[in-house]
């Protein structure tokens, strides 16, 4: 059976952490990589727009040997001209991978029930595995043992949240979702994340309550308005102020590290002072997308290589 990464929910503990540990190897030593993935094509295929998914992947994928087709917004519609059963049964013919960030998670599972070759999510409404890998490769390189730490997250309940609060609770990190009455994280999720919570030991709470982040290691932000949502951010800006990650948060909260998966609207979610600060983790998370994202690759298309 062809493997997929859709949920992040295919990794144990055991492989998770052996995912992490493949990524830092290959943080740290690229070029013994650099043929992994030679002769391999892949197709990122984009139904939203991005910065650090599409050129992290890209440059990911050269760096391997191997060769990203890019299908921007207008050529990976799918549904539109074709359906996405259609997309899958093509593009499994031609490539050996399809990366692909979707309007609905439908679609992925749509993609990776017809397709002969793996499909990895890259974003969809629910989910954000390989922003995740990201964040806990992050976490892991200033903690060492993400299993010690808590994380809080703050702000809308989304698919940033979802992946992360799974992650979490896979690896045995404590995990508090801070959001306004009405914008907490699916339940659905939250009950997935608190069965992996059962076996890892972790603790997953939500809250409304700002006070919740007090003895968090690291503070954790996104946007208050995912992509697809047209409601303007002014609109909800006095629901979220309360959980902006400023200055003053950090220091009553004692945390050590700053997050946010980007991108960031300054002064709303997060304070410029906060992102730049000397806490901030964000650009050595962004940098850590391509790392986590390629060591999955080798996994998934050529497992025998590690
Ligand atoms: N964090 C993230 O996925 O960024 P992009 O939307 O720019 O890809
Ligand atoms: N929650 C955000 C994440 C962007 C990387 C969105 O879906 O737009």
């Amino acid at each position: 059976m062809t493997s997929h990464f859709l949920t992040g929910l295919e990794l144990n503990k055991a492989q998770a952490l052996k995912l992490l540990s493949l990524a830092q190897t290959i943080k740290q030593q690229p070029k013994e990589f650099n043929q992994a993935l030679a002769g391999q094509s892949i197709v990122t295929l984009f139904e939203k727009p991005s910065l650090r998914t599409r050129v992290s992947f890209d440059i990911g994928i050269n760096r391997l040997g191997g060769h990203a087709v890019y299908l921007d917004q207008q050529n990976g519609a799918m549904g539109g001209r074709e359906s996405v059963k259609d997309f899958a049964l093509n593009i499994a013919t031609w490539a050996d991978g399809i990366v692909a960030r979707v309007n609905a998670h439908s679609s992925l599972q749509t993609l990776a029930e017809f397709s002969s070759v793996p499909v990895v999510n890259s974003l969809c409404d629910l989910y954000h595995p390989c922003q995740a890998l990201a964040d806990f490769l992050t976490l892991q390189e200033v903690y060492g043992d993400v299993s010690k730490i808590k994380l809080a997250y703050l702000g809308e309940g989304n698919n940033v949240t979802h992946s992360l609060m799974l992650l979490a609770a896979t690896l045995g990190t404590d995990f508090v979702a801070i959001s306004p009455k009405g914008a907490s994280p699916d339940a659905q999720v939250l009950k997935q994340a608190e069965q992996l919570a059962a076996e890892s030991g972790a603790s997953i709470t939500v809250s409304d309550d700002i006070e919740a982040a007090t003895g968090a290691d690291a503070l954790y932000a996104d946007t208050w308005v995912s992509m697809g949502d047209t409601t303007p951010l002014e609109q909800v800006k006095a629901k979220y102020m309360p959980y902006q990650i400023n200055q003053q948060l950090v220091e009553q909260s004692g945390a050590s590290t700053i997050l946010h998966c980007q991108p960031a609207h300054r002064e709303y979610e997060i304070t410029s002072e906060v992102m730049d600060g000397a806490n901030s983790k964000i650009i050595q998370q962004a940098e850590n997308r391509m790392h986590a994202q390629n060591a999955l690759l080798v996994s998934l298309l050529n497992p025998n290589y590690v």
